[in-house]
């Protein structure tokens, strides 16, 4: 099995091992540090002045139980999720009823052009083989994010502390884990390569700025997790 269906598996046991919401996409976090979290992605996510605007949307890119997409929901008339989990995907329609949800890849979106206002995607990336997927993901949801949309990368490992971070790690030790937990199967992501790539004329008619942002400092792993705001 390849290291990226071997993954993609080990996420489909991680949401049928449990019935722990948090739990199931490994966050176990308390209430107060999940409302800091929650609070952190909306004041990013730019939502819209007006709930529920006639044809509004809004995605989420590897969404897994929705316990995120959730909290936005009511600000669009219609809510997407998509991960390559089939049985995260069953857990979201369970969280979020009147979402739409489907199985699917994070690079190869199967939406049309500029059908969303606001796409999310959080702690995903790392997940992902290589650099080249992170550029073809990232290049999917500019395609289908509205002129004037958003788009809220989150979570990304800062390849600046890639060496650091997987140097710290026992691999005897990391063996005994599923590869989705080992530090040294994760992607860290070059953001300052992304923001000049994406800053390129080819995509001047459809990005308007491109930022990193920083997570809040009390929030425990902030030194080396950023996030990405594309605004379209
Ligand atoms: C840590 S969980 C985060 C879930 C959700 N975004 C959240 O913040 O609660 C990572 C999710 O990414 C999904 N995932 C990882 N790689 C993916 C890919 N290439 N395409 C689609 N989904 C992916 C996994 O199935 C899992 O549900």
């Amino acid at each position: 099995m390849t290291s990226f269906n071997q993954k993609r598996t080990e996420w489909d046991n991680q949401a049928s091992s449990t019935s722990d919401l948090k739990a199931q996409v490994c966050r176990p976090v308390g209430e107060d540090d999940w409302r800091a979290l929650i609070t952190d992605i909306e004041k990013k996510l730019l939502l819209p002045n007006k709930d529920k605007a006639q044809g509004s949307a809004i995605l989420d890119v590897g969404c897994g139980n929705a316990l995120v997409l959730s909290e936005f929901a009511n600000n669009f008339e219609h809510a997407y999720g998509i991960d390559y989990g089939d049985s995260m995907i069953t857990n979201a329609q369970k969280t979020l009823p009147q979402g739409i949800f489907s199985t699917g890849e994070a690079a190869d979106l199967k939406f049309s052009d500029q059908q969303f206002d606001r796409v999310l995607s959080y702690s995903i990336f790392h997940y992902f083989p290589d650099e080249g997927y992170i550029y073809k993901a990232i290049d999917e949801m500019i395609r289908v994010t509205k002129k004037g949309g958003v788009i809220l990368i989150g979570d990304l490992l800062d390849k600046t502390f890639e060496q650091q971070i997987k140097s710290a790690s026992d691999l005897n030790y990391e063996k005994k884990l599923p590869l989705i937990l080992r530090y040294s199967q994760w992607t860290f992501c070059d953001l300052e390569k992304i923001i000049t790539h994406f800053q390129q004329p080819k995509y001047q008619s459809k990005v308007n700025k491109i930022e990193i942002l920083n997570q809040p400092t009390h929030f425990k792993l902030h030194h080396y997790r950023k996030d990405l705001r594309i605004c379209c």
